[in-house]
């Protein structure tokens, strides 16, 4: 019998990745978010919401390693993270991997991103962190800056930070580092700070996606109030809106998230991909 992995976020940035290369791996996939995709090889659809706690058990039942992706849009999802802990414990589950964000180890206990990593650390199930830097894949796929579609339709990208770098990583390489620590032994109890190869400027962004997309594409930056107000337009409630502009000052616009870790290579045995890669292989999304 396979072992079954439960991938809770399954159809988000990460999980979308990590489904399919962990039923590559032979295992069986529950793979669990609001709107479950359809079914395929070795991949069983559920139904689970952060949000209603009789959706736990049913996604638990028989999984042996969990991926969690904590709900977005919630300032602090203490309660539902410990619950389903907690039940994974009791479930028999043997690994979990977390997603958190780069920097969140050395955040204050208080901040809700490491009292959720705390909990996992302290689960009583051998548990992985794994801290990315900001996904090349918020300039293309859905994410609450929007940037995809500006960047197609105006040929703008529209975000605070001018000057400041950050180490973008593709979320296939933070698939390929969960699928590896859900599946193989080694991982339990450690933590990955996973960046990309390079540090980069938004002007260096703009000038990479232009360059694969054949088209002009520049910088513009409204100020750090330009992201509360694009979270509260894409449907955020006003304190998460808050919560994440703050964040974003602490780690974008700080430069916090500009280190160059070697993580990825360390767990997948090979360099992570690189923002001309991901620009080339995306550059059709960016175009009218
Ligand atoms: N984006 C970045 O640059 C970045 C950088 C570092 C760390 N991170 C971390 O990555 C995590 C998520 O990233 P993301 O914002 O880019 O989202 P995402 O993974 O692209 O999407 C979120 C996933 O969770 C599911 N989901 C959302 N709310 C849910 C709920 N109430 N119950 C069940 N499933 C739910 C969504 O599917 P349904 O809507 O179908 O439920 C989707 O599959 C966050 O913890 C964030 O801190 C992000």
């Amino acid at each position: 019998v396979n072992p079954t992995v439960l991938v809770i976020g399954a159809t988000g940035k990460t999980g979308r990745h990590l489904v399919p290369r962990l039923a590559r791996r032979g295992v069986t996939v529950r793979s669990a978010s609001r709107h479950p995709a359809p079914a395929e090889a070795g991949v069983e659809p559920l139904r689970f919401d952060w949000d209603d706690f009789s959706t736990y058990a049913a996604a638990l039942n028989g999984a042996r390693a969990l991926y969690l992706v904590t709900p977005t849009y919630v300032v602090d999802p203490t309660k539902q993270v410990e619950t389903l802990l907690g039940e994974a414990a009791e479930a028999g589950v043997e690994r979990v991997v977390l997603l958190s964000a780069l920097g969140v180890d050395q955040a204050d206990p208080g901040l809700p991103a490491r009292r959720i990593e705390i909990l996992a650390e302290s689960s009583g199930i051998p548990a992985t962190m794994l801290r990315p830097a900001a996904f090349m894949e918020n300039f293309s796929e859905r994410h609450w800056a929007g940037s995809g579609g500006s960047i197609r339709t105006h040929g703008e990208l529209r975000l605070p930070g001018a000057g400041t770098q950050a180490s973008y990583v593709s979320t296939r390489d933070i698939a390929a580092v969960a699928a590896i620590a859900l599946t193989e032994d080694g991982h339990g109890g450690k933590g990955y700070t996973l960046t990309g190869p390079e540090a980069l400027t938004l002007a260096d962004v703009a000038r990479i996606i232009s360059v694969a997309a054949g088209r002009p594409v520049r910088h513009v930056d409204g100020g750090v109030e330009t992201v509360h107000d694009a979270l509260v337009a894409d449907g955020a409630p006003e304190d998460f809106a808050a919560y994440m502009t703050e964040l974003y000052r602490m780690t974008l616009l700080s430069g916090a998230m500009s280190p160059v870790t070697f993580d990825v290579t360390a767990v997948t045995g090979r360099p992570p991909i690189n923002f001309s890669a991901y620009a080339t292989v995306t550059a059709d999304t960016w175009r009218p």
